[in-house]
């Protein structure tokens, strides 16, 4: 049964996290944490291409089933994370270089066996996750683009559907916040697929941020996705406060209580758009000590609302006050 005192119960859409498996089967105050606080969530890496497709005949659900499972038991959502992406491919299809035909083949075989697997259980998607360039409007020059062509991604939407037609589908990338001119290129996309009919029906957005992102580019984010009628997920957020990488500084009582009014913007930000079109918020990473930013940053950092101990910081009240 899902849990009724927790961080999710108080807030009027989904909450959730990116969880690592290893900590869920083997840290009892990390599961707690999760069973408690969530009432959705995301696989860390558990469900990405070199975890599940390691080989091009073998698929390896171990991990994500057991995840699954415990999603299961608490009462908890799982959103899938990630079908189609530039990192965390395995080797055979990071180096592919046979014939477009075949490659078309895998890419559908792919898709399909990992959403089959799934169907029932899993009933969200980022079918396409980080298809633009890190700045700018241009698409990134993955294995897919590059022999596949642009329209891989409508196709890969296509193929998702037709495994489960009730999934719920997502475009997932980064840097909304950042400016027009990526957020710009991500929602002419997302719009031209609606446009075609294809089916997708959210989006969703990192929202890797930091403590001094302006309140214009959060808003425009949220704003300007919720402008394209879909559902609208802010699927990794997590709120840097060390962006300029300063080596051996600590989080002081007043960087905290300035992290908690950026968590508070942006839940209010969000809960300003339509009910219908709010799918959740979910954080990347559960607490400030399994967060991926320190180690992608190589610098330290707390970008979450609960500490390295499990407990809840100002972010937490924040978050709560948000709504
Ligand atoms: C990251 C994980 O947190 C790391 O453990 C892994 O080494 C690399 O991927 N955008 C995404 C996520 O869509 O899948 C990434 O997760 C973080 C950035």
């Amino acid at each position: 049964p899902v849990s009724t005192d927790g961080l999710h119960a108080k807030l009027p859409f989904p909450f959730g996290a990116a969880v690592n498996v290893n900590l869920i089967r083997n840290n009892a105050q990390y599961r707690n944490l999760v069973a408690k606080e969530m009432n959705s969530i995301t696989a860390e890496n558990a469900m990405k291409p070199a975890a599940l497709h390691p080989s091009k005949d073998l698929y390896v659900w171990n991990d994500a089933d057991y995840l699954v499972e415990f999603a299961k038991q608490s009462g908890k959502r799982v959103h899938g994370h990630t079908l189609i992406w530039h990192q965390s491919l395995p080797a055979w299809l990071e180096n592919y270089n046979g014939t477009p035909a075949e490659f078309e083949q895998i890419f559908k075989t792919h898709i399909q066996t990992i959403v089959s697997h799934f169907k029932g259980k899993v009933a969200s998607w980022d079918v396409v996750n980080e298809a633009f360039e890190n700045e700018g409007g241009t698409l990134r020059n993955s294995v897919w683009r590059r022999i596949l062509g642009d329209d891989y991604i409508a196709r890969a939407f296509q193929y998702a559907h037709e495994a489960d037609p009730a999934a719920l589908l997502f475009y997932n990338d980064y840097g909304h916040e950042y400016g027009p001119t990526k957020r710009n290129a991500i929602i002419n996309l997302v719009n031209s697929l609606k446009a075609r009919g294809i089916p997708i029906h959210g989006i969703g957005m990192q929202m890797h941020t930091r403590y001094n992102q302006s309140d214009a580019n959060l808003t425009a984010a949220i704003t300007t996705a919720a402008s394209t009628g879909l559902k609208v997920h802010i699927s990794e957020l997590d709120i840097s406060m060390n962006p300029e990488k300063t080596q051996g500084i600590m989080l002081t009582p007043a960087t905290a209580q300035l992290q908690a009014t950026r968590y508070k913007f942006i839940v209010k930000a969000y809960n300003g758009i339509p009910k219908e079109q709010q799918f959740g918020i979910t954080t990347w990473n559960v607490t400030d000590g399994d967060s991926w930013v320190p180690g992608f940053n190589g610098a330290p950092d707390w970008p979450l609302p609960f500490d390295k101990n499990y407990q809840p910081k100002p972010a937490y009240q924040g978050i709560i006050e948000g709504v």
